[in-house]
């Protein structure tokens, strides 16, 4: 590991390389990245980025974990004294890099197609980019059916996709980087003026070398490249993105699945069971590239509120994903407790699912999917006389927005779930061949 003569000084840097040596020997050797990757790696694991002086991004997505939290964190705790807990669970940052800007466009054949190649999808003609003071987002947005389901297909159906967050609210990973380095429960730094002078201590000589030092005497500019060298780090250190599960062997030819794991894909596949393959992309896109398992859109699926998040102590407080509060510029009703589809790649190795950490099991968050309306007593909490308190997160004015029509989300009180118990097993056998790393 080159450390490129940078100005970390000596104890940072012995805590630096430690965690890199702790971390996960698949993280790429300096040398196979540009200068900037090679700068932004470097940031990504220096804590003295942070107000606290003890959070580095890496603090939060441990390389060890895919990039994903610690087992058993529902939301971290950062800011100044490292006690001001988060809002929403950490998400793996694998594959993010391929991840579309945001848009709120139709739900159409076209948006259907280009769904399996991110990327592109910025520069299909009938979506339209979002921008916060876009009148013409704003108006697209109010014609959003409250369901936008896959089965529906009427035209005129609005479907916001991609982003960065739970919520999309970061277009690049660019923009994403600032976020956690400025928030007050994360990295802390007060403001970019306080950020950039902390960037400068660490970083300046080598920023100045690869932009200029003209940018170091403005504190936009000296984020913003920060901010890239995070990106690049990101968009080419192949550990952010190996596609080395046992399913990519399967897909290329290389592995057999068991019979429960192969038997888990058709459930996972089929219409009337999980049809979690209809917004878990499984199949390699139109250029051969293998699956994401996301379409990238944002669904609220109600899960129950999880009273591990502090805020929820508030029961005014509520995490409505797209229209807020977090993000501030989707505010409209149709976009309430709607979320951005994950990636499941990886998802068995994590201890937290949704995006607040409801679930700590995998087979559980399986199971909610068929028993929310069927069963829903086994889902959500009960008030004092017996009732179910369905949809316990979501504030009845949103409750329109719940997608019903998506199978397996499409059934009554009283219809047989989709999926039987050993049928969820089956589904949680497959999803354990989605794990980087395999080895024959
Ligand atoms: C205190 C823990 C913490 C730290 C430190 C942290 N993150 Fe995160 N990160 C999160 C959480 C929580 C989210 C999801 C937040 C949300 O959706 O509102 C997130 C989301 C992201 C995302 C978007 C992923 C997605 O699924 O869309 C990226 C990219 C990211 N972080 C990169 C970074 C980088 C780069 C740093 C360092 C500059 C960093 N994070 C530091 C907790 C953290
Ligand atoms: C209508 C689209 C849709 C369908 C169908 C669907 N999902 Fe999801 N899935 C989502 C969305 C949206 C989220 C995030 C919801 C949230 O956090 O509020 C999610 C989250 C998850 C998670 C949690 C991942 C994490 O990182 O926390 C798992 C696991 C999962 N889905 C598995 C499945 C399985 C298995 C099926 C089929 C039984 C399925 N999904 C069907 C849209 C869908």
């Amino acid at each position: 590991m080159r450390r490129g003569g940078l100005s970390v000084n000596g104890r940072r840097t012995i805590a630096l390389a430690g965690i890199i040596l702790a971390g996960a020997a698949s993280v790429s050797a300096a040398d196979d990245l540009s200068a900037v990757a090679t700068l932004g790696k470097q940031m990504f694991f220096d804590a003295s980025l942070s107000a606290s002086g003890a959070m580095s991004c890496a603090f939060c997505h441990t390389p060890a974990n895919h990039y994903g939290p610690e087992p058993g964190i529902v939301v971290e705790q950062g800011g100044p004294g490292m006690d001001q807990p988060g809002f929403r669970t950490v998400p793996s940052l694998a594959y993010k890099s391929l991840t579309p800007t945001f848009t709120i466009g139709p739900e159409n054949a076209t948006s259907e197609a280009a769904e399996a190649i991110p990327m592109q999808v910025a520069e299909t003609s009938d979506v339209v980019p979002f921008s916060a003071t876009s009148a013409m987002a704003k108006l697209v947005a109010a014609n959003q059916a409250p369901t936008t389901a896959k089965t529906g297909n009427t035209s005129g159906n609005m479907v916001a996709r991609g982003g960065m967050f739970w919520d999309g609210r970061s277009q690049t990973l660019q923009d994403q980087a600032s976020g956690p380095l400025l928030a007050s429960f994360e990295m802390a730094n007060t403001d970019i003026p306080a950020l950039a002078t902390r960037i400068r201590a660490s970083y300046g000589k080598p920023l100045g070398q690869l932009f200029g030092d003209q940018i170091l005497s403005d504190d936009r500019m000296t984020v913003d490249e920060a901010a890239y060298a995070l990106a690049r780090f990101q968009v080419e250190d192949p550990s952010f993105h190996p596609f080395s599960s046992k399913y990519d062997a399967y897909l290329a030819g290389k592995a057999t699945l068991s019979a429960q794991e192969a038997q888990g894909l058709k459930l996972f596949e089929d219409p009337k069971k999980g049809n979690c393959a209809a917004c878990h992309l499984d199949k390699p896109d139109a250029t051969g590239k293998p699956p994401l398992f996301t379409d990238f859109e944002f669904e609220a699926l109600a899960v129950p509120r999880n009273p591990a998040i502090p805020a929820n102590a508030d029961p005014a407080y509520h995490d409505l994903g797209l229209c807020g509060p977090l993000r501030t510029d989707a505010t409209l009703a149709v976009n309430c407790g709607l979320f951005k589809t994950p990636t499941l790649r990886n998802v068995a190795t994590r201890s937290v699912f949704f995006h607040n950490g409801v679930y700590t099991k995998l087979a559980d968050t399986v199971r909610f999917y068929v028993l929310r309306d069927t069963q829903s007593d086994r889902i959500y909490p009960k008030a004092a006389d017996g009732t179910v308190l369905a949809y316990n997160d979501l504030p009845a004015a949103y409750r329109g927005n719940i997608d019903r029509v998506d199978a397996p989300l499409d059934r009554h009180p009283g219809d047989p779930p989709a999926l039987t118990d050993a049928e969820v097993d089956d589904i949680v056998a497959f999803l354990n061949t989605l794990t980087d790393g395999w080895h024959p």
